[in-house]
């Protein structure tokens, strides 16, 4: 039966907690390496210390910096940390709720500097086509244009396109490292080279790549290869969003965002001194500003240690690149572009890809679709490295069953094959809000 008001008593904790539980028998079962996203999982050790940290500081709330002085305590050493491994120890920042909360601030101060310092009141910015689409969200919530750049053969953006993209209403150039479609850096340099020298700002989104690409480059280098600059080490990026509960493994609730200086994230501040309810300020998006997880990622990113995280990013890369070689070799199927990291995404030259990953899914493999062009995505963490033969072996099997038939006409290959080619975008867009509109009656079932 559908639960549809206040329970007149209030239920046994059994009871509460055993509900609960029948709830989750559903949910995605991402310790066994058969889920692509949503969950990194560092094992049980790791988990078990979030667990304890974020508990300790359960009730506090970072909201009021002066009542909780352990939170902003954790907040600053957390926050130094990250501007070590981002490329400018001198660099200032703000923990927030996630990704899209400091893609969200990073836009938000973007627009105000480019009122404050340029008198833009109708701001522009340039955006990958691969950026994540919170960047969308950013320029909807604050009435900045987004002006797409488009991306190479690579998928990385094209830089060369940049400059005649740039208008006199431009206050922000935007790159990913990683972008979450193909798990490609962007040219950093270039873009940021540009935005310098038109005086304006350049964030680089690590929201994904931020914890991982620095131990990346320390492995890579052991075998001679070096990546292209990506974060702030490379003069003109004026800030950096990296999430904490993505590759740093913390709790969910813990991202950050960087600025070069002080009178930059200034930009990012609110206040309202007339408030009869007090002096008010705010430094992010949020509000209540939950201590758990700022306890949880300080508390992972002290217990790992860059041994830790170096240790995890070479069993998450040995897999992810062991799993990129073996889909390589799978007649048929095709990595897309050159993944710098853990994260890829891959086709297939005869059969319907979608088809695949039905295919997949039949087998407890789920991986996520994705479109322009159409493709399966995976995230890979050090989860996944001892399953990486037994999938495979079974997408071998999968890509020998589907290879050849022509687009799936059912399944979610044939809903994704429909949304991917449906000319009238705006239609498209009308169809996920529908769907995210009839969630709750698919959820009281
Ligand atoms: C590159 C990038 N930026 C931003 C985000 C948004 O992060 P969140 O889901 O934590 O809001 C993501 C999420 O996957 C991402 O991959």
């Amino acid at each position: 039966m559908p639960i549809d008001a206040l329970p007149p008593t209030g239920w046994s904790r059994e009871s509460v907690l055993s509900t609960l539980d029948g709830y989750r028998t559903g949910d995605a079962n991402w310790k066994d390496g058969r889920t692509f996203s949503l969950v990194y999982y560092a094992g049980e050790e790791v988990k078990s210390l979030l667990e304890a940290a974020f508990l300790k500081c359960f009730s506090e709330n970072a909201l009021n910096p002066m009542a909780f002085p352990s939170l902003r305590r954790m907040e600053t050493e957390a926050l130094a940390i990250a501007a070590g491994l981002l490329g400018d120890p001198n660099a200032v920042g703000t923990l927030t709720s996630g990704g899209t909360e400091s893609v969200l601030m990073a836009v938000k101060t973007a627009r105000d500097w480019g009122r404050a310092e340029k008198g833009i009141t109708k701001p522009q910015m340039l955006l990958p086509t691969t950026a994540h689409p919170a960047f969308v969200k950013a320029a909807h919530y604050f009435d900045v244009e987004p002006i797409w750049l488009p991306v190479r053969t690579d998928f990385r953006a094209d830089a060369a396109a940049a400059a005649d993209l740039l208008t006199e209403r431009t206050v922000l150039i935007v790159g990913s490292s990683v972008a979450y479609p193909h798990g490609v850096v962007d040219p950093i340099e270039q873009l940021a080279a540009l935005a310098q020298a038109r005086g304006i700002l350049c964030h680089v989104d690590s929201c994904l790549g931020g914890m991982i690409l620095p131990f990346v480059e320390v492995i890579d280098g052991e075998q001679g290869r070096q990546m292209p600059l990506w974060d702030m080490r490379v003069p003109g990026v004026t800030s950096i969003s990296c999430d904490l509960h993505k590759y740093g493994y913390a709790a969910k609730g813990a991202s950050l965002i960087l600025y070069r200086d002080r009178a930059l994230r200034k930009h990012q501040f609110m206040s309202h001194a007339d408030w009869p309810g007090g002096l008010w300020g705010s430094p992010s998006a949020a509000g209540t500003r939950p201590g758990g997880p700022i306890a949880a990622a300080w508390a992972v990113l002290h217990f790992l240690g860059q041994d830790g995280y170096l240790r995890l990013a070479r069993q998450s890369l040995g897999a992810a690149r062991a799993m990129m070689a073996g889909i390589a070799a799978i007649e048929g199927l095709r990595v897309l572009g050159e993944p710098d990291a853990t994260v890829f995404a891959f086709t297939c030259d005869d059969g319907d890809i979608y088809r695949l990953g039905d295919a997949m899914e039949e087998r407890g493999w789920h991986l996520d679709r994705q479109q322009l062009p159409p493709a399966l995505h995976a995230m890979i963490t050090a989860a996944h490295a001892p399953h990486v033969d037994a999938f495979l072996a079974d997408l071998s099997a999968a890509a020998a069953q589907v290879r050849g038939l022509p687009a799936a006409d059912d399944g979610q290959a044939a809903m994704y094959s429909m949304m991917g080619s449906l000319p009238d975008r705006g239609m498209a867009q009308e169809l996920i809000v529908g769907f995210i509109d009839s969630l709750d009656d698919s959820a009281a079932a």
